[in-house]
């Protein structure tokens, strides 16, 4: 028999879908010891007295908030309120289907500390829909991969359908804005296996969508919330430091090697270039993501390997962008330089971070 669990769904105007929800919840988790806490922001079509008229027949509880506003932030409330060791956050609106929760809660059971209702595995999607819902939701899961090296880690790191283990969340202060209660826990709890359920997102079948523009913008500054809070803009920061570094011993070398040596200053350029392409990768390897940083010294000739070739591609883009923005744009050129370098400092950071330094765990 399974532990006992605690399903949490925030609601805001839920009113027609919680019967049917309560149902087949109650169909899908038949032997389970389960309680349904909702988290109601005060709905004006009378969510809370529905599910407050289930309570004499049903596991039902709900938490009425008045002062606070927002779905990710009614989940948090709810795993606060939550009685037992296992936790289920999903919509109310039967857009997660109650019979997959099961095949959640056996993946705990067999060890995942985090499942997931997943529509980006395969088996799973979501049918209905239109072609640009789906582009913007495969960009959004992206720009989460780009920033925040944990959602690399699944395929769905935006599915509002999931279950973990309360221990995840020990001693965690979430504080997430808008939608993507999971984005939060994936990047903040702690857990060694997530596991990824495959399901179809169902039509909404009554009531409307509570998704609007300002939700994009409230994404966005969410996983800028998120990479300082994980510590990942620190991380920017020192990769820019120590490319500056590398500037310094770049110009240090080519004077040396040309003034004191006696080179010619092109030869001496190739071995500045290179000098300073390697303490660079020194610095990052045992400073900027020395959280990653792999044993073995042929993993870390072959990042040198890798950290050379990105730096290569840097090169590249500087000089495209310089010469494009000199050209065409009729730009200063050195002015078209600090873009240069800007565009390759970027794509010299996300390539490392996602390939020369990749999160073994990923
Ligand atoms: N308490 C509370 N407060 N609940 C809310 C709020 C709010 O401000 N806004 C929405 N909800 C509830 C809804 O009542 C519903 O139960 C659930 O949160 C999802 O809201 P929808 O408005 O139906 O969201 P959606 O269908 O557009 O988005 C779903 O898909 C996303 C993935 O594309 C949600 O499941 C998201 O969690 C998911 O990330
Ligand atoms: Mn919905």
């Amino acid at each position: 028999m399974s532990k006992s669990l605690t399903l949490v769904i925030p609601t805001y105007n839920e009113s027609s879908n919680i019967i049917p929800l309560v149902e087949r919840i109650e169909a899908a988790l038949r032997g389970h010891d389960y309680e349904i806490l909702f988290v109601d922001d005060d709905s004006r079509d009378g969510t809370a007295d529905v599910i407050n008229n289930l309570k004499n027949t049903h596991p039902v509880r709900v938490i009425v908030r008045r002062d606070e506003k927002g779905l990710a932030s009614a989940v948090v409330r709810g795993f606060s309120e939550a009685r037992n060791e296992v936790l289920v956050v999903m919509d109310a609106d039967l857009q997660h289907p109650p019979d997959i929760i099961p095949r959640l809660l056996g993946a705990i059971e067999d060890g995942a500390d985090i499942s997931i209702a997943s529509r980006y595995v395969p088996g799973g999607g979501c049918a209905d829909w239109s072609g640009v819902r789906k582009l913007i939701s495969r960009v959004a899961i992206f720009m989460a991969r780009l920033v925040l090296p944990p959602a690399r880690k699944v395929k769905d790191p935006m599915s509002g359908f999931f279950a973990l283990k309360r221990s995840v969340l020990e001693h965690k202060n979430l504080q997430p804005i808008g939608y993507k209660i999971l984005l939060e826990v994936l990047v903040l709890g702690s857990y060694r296996k997530v596991v990824e359920v495959p399901f179809q997102f169902q039509l909404r079948q009554q009531g409307d969508s509570k998704l609007n523009i300002n939700q994009e913008y409230e994404y966005m500054r969410h996983l800028f919330r998120l990479s300082r809070r994980s510590g990942e803009i620190a991380r920017f920061i020192k990769f820019c430091l120590v490319g500056g570094s590398g500037v310094l011993v770049n110009f240090g070398l080519l004077w040396l090697l040309t003034e004191r040596a006696g080179l010619h200053y092109a030869v001496s350029a190739v071995f500045a270039i290179e000098t300073s392409i390697i303490t660079n990768y020194l610095l990052n390897n045992f400073v900027t993501f020395k959280d990653r940083r792999m044993p073995g010294v042929k993993t870390f000739i072959g990042n040198m390997a890798k950290f050379n070739l990105v730096s290569l591609g840097g090169l590249v883009i500087n000089l495209a962008i310089l010469t494009f923005l000199t050209e065409i744009a009729g730009l200063f050129y050195m002015i078209s330089n600090l873009f240069g370098i800007a565009g390759a400092t970027l794509w010299n950071f996300f390539v490392n971070n996602w390939w020369t330094w990749k999160d073994s765990k990923n």
